[in-house]
């Protein structure tokens, strides 16, 4: 009976007690939130508007940016006005919203990285057959289906997660994050985790080994190549994609594969805000740096507004 309470209402412990910090972090979270949103909507935008750019390779990472921009939003305003002031309550329904909208972007996140590896792969193994293989309507499927099963692969676990009586309604993140909320689980913390872990890699797994085995074969077939000037121009198309899924896995695997001991909690949520607050600001930089497309693009728009 009492443990029904604890459904009512959940408090974000946040970073801590530390009072001095909030002022500075906030600072930090919302300049970093900010650009977050300017540089993905800027993508989206050039995207949209440069024909040059209506190609798969840019419609997925127009998506992306989409993605990024949803999921920062997901976490950044509310953990901004936590700390500006100092209040810790989040409901049991924003919260499992909140759960569910970040396990849900994870997952299509994962799909979509997976989807343009698979369409960097036929550029650079299968180029002959690339324009009939990747064609708009391939390209639209791929990414239609990345957003589908990205949500449907974390109704489950929302499921479960809502059947779940708890004892405390203390959670120790700053955000509504898997993890964190079983620890306030009355029944078996270890076995719900085990679980949990095995529900999610199924769903992660056949992307990951998807992504993992286009760039093998990317690699091998850069290596092949005969020329330099060749190699570096594949390279040079594949180099953007393939930084962001590293960042995309490294982080991710820093959070989760991490053993949670105590001692490595404190750890644990560093990796996290690297995770949800740096992460998302990194694409556009990574593409408007690195990509020579992105940038005249950029060139073509600033020559036109000048005119
Ligand atoms: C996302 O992908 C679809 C399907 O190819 C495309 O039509 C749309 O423009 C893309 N969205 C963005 C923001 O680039």
């Amino acid at each position: 009976m009492i443990n029904q309470t604890f459904n009512v209402d959940f408090i974000l412990l946040g970073f801590g007690n530390y009072q001095i910090l909030h002022i500075p972090l906030y600072l930090l979270f919302f300049l970093i939130y900010m650009g977050t949103i300017a540089g993905n909507l800027f993508i989206i935008l050039l995207v949209a508007l440069d024909q040059h750019l209506h190609i798969p390779m840019y419609f997925f990472l127009g998506n992306l940016s989409c993605l990024e921009t949803c999921s920062s939003s997901n976490i950044l305003p509310r953990m901004l006005f936590n700390l500006v002031t100092g209040s810790k309550m989040i409901s049991y329904t924003t919260c499992f919203v909140q759960h569910y909208l970040f396990g849900s972007f994870v997952s299509v996140e994962c799909y979509l990285l997976s989807a343009m590896s698979y369409d960097r792969y036929l550029a650079i193994c299968k180029p002959l057959h690339y324009v009939t293989m990747m064609n708009g309507r391939t390209c639209f499927t791929l990414i239609a289906c990345s957003w589908i099963s990205g949500f449907l692969a974390n109704t489950i676990t929302l499921i479960i997660m809502s059947k779940l009586v708890f004892c405390n309604n203390r959670i120790d993140h700053f955000f509504c994050d898997t993890f964190p909320i079983i620890e306030l689980f009355c029944g078996d913390t270890h076995a719900l985790k085990v679980f949990l872990y095995v529900l999610s890699s199924i769903f992660t797994f056949p992307p990951s080994v998807l992504t993992l085995t286009s760039y093998t074969f990317i690699i091998i077939a850069i290596m092949r190549m005969p020329s330099t000037v060749g190699k570096q121009k594949a390279f040079s198309t594949c180099s953007s994609h393939l930084l962001v899924v590293t960042i995309f896995y490294g982080t991710l695997m820093s959070i989760y594969v991490v053993p949670n001991t105590n001692k490595l909690y404190g750890l644990r949520k560093v990796f996290s805000a690297i995770y949800t607050i740096i992460t998302p600001i990194l694409n556009p930089i990574i593409y408007s740096l690195r990509n020579r497309e992105v940038k005249d693009s950029l060139r073509r728009l600033l020559h036109f507004v000048q005119v």
